[in-house]
């Protein structure tokens, strides 16, 4: 397959880094135990898949750790982060991508820009790795459902892959496609949900030093069920905003249609900011539940932004969080 080389993005264009370090309240009260599910209606799969086996031998990274972007919460343990997904495309269930997720290729791999830039085409991987020292953050991750992890991500700034192909004034959005290959992914063989899999930010939001393009986790390659080979990752809004296993990216001049919303817009909107004040329509918002610490530890009190409300207050103001939630 032949690619075209990586467009060039200047130094002074690269992602200046911002100091911060997460406050993390102590333990709130225990509220309700019951794990919600994103899909509203029953038939949910029955539980019983083999736990998860850690990817091993996954392939070390070579890396930095970033010390501006620590969160202080004790991270979760890799079985935990690899073992307890969401990924519809193998399977409703937790532990479904990390049983099913063997079957997903990701080498070779490669990513098509498109839409309103001025450099569009489709790149390898390989490239876009060697264009992008590696660095290792510990994001707090919130899932829309109610639990939480930290997770020691490796990866590189989305926005600096973004600038190389200068995005033109009329890019206001970029969407994040999914592969959609149902040989590969065997839940993209029933109608769980409209497939490929699309996600998406408005711009300002894409650059924001924040936002992650995630290639690893715990020092190694990502395994196939958090998202190999690229995914990424969005701090401050509920996980589902963080597509996994991207094929393509779009800058567009509209708001994209995102799955979860197309699907069901009165449960799940675009922006889907964490949000402690603006319950879902089926369970409160106002605390979560961090895996490894058991059904019956006492749920932790949701942070506005996720705690990240210094890094992204900004990009909402006078903007009505309650009606874009
Ligand atoms: N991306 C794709 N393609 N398919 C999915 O089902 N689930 C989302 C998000 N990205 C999902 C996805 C949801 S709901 C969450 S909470 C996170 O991935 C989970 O990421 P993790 O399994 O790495 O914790």
């Amino acid at each position: 397959m032949r690619t075209p080389k990586l467009p060039h993005i200047r130094p002074s264009e690269i992602t200046a880094e911002r100091y911060f370090r997460m406050r993390r309240g102590l333990l709130a009260s225990a509220l309700g135990l019951a794990g919600a599910s994103l899909i509203p209606a029953s038939g949910r799969a029955a539980p019983g898949a083999p736990a998860a086996t850690p990817a091993a031998g996954a392939a070390a990274l070579r890396y930095t750790r970033n010390p501006h972007f620590v969160a202080v919460d004790k991270p979760n343990t890799y079985e935990e982060i690899t073992g307890y997904n969401n990924f519809y495309e193998f399977g409703i269930d937790k532990t479904d991508p990390a049983a099913n997720a063997g079957s997903l290729r990701t080498r070779p791999w490669s990513l098509t820009i498109a839409g309103e830039a001025e450099v569009t085409g489709r790149y390898n991987l390989e490239d876009i790795l060697k264009a992008h020292p590696l660095e290792e953050r510990i994001y707090r991750h919130r899932c829309v459902e109610g639990w939480s992890m930290v997770i020691p991500w490796v990866g590189f700034p989305l926005g600096d892959l973004l600038k190389r192909f200068r995005p033109t004034s009329r890019a206001k959005f970029v969407e994040f496609t999914t592969l959609l290959d149902p040989q590969q992914m065997p839940g993209q063989r029933r109608g769980v949900l409209d497939w490929p899999y699309v996600e998406g930010l408005r711009i300002d939001e894409a650059m924001n030093p924040l936002a992650l393009m995630v290639v690893g986790v715990y020092g190694r390659e990502l395994p196939n069920q958090n998202g190999a080979p690229l995914r990424v990752h969005l701090p401050w809004k509920y996980g589902f905003k963080s597509g996994k296993s991207i094929v393509r990216i779009r800058f567009s001049a509209r708001q994209p249609r995102t799955t979860w919303p197309a699907a069901w817009p009165d449960e799940y909107g675009f922006y889907a900011n964490v949000n402690p004040n603006v319950d879902h329509p089926r369970w409160s918002q106002a605390t979560e539940r961090r895996i490894g610490e058991g059904l019956f530890a006492p749920r932790h009190p949701t942070e506005m932004f996720n705690g990240y409300g210094e890094q992204v207050a900004s990009l909402y103001q006078g903007l009505d969080l309650r009606r874009n939630f």
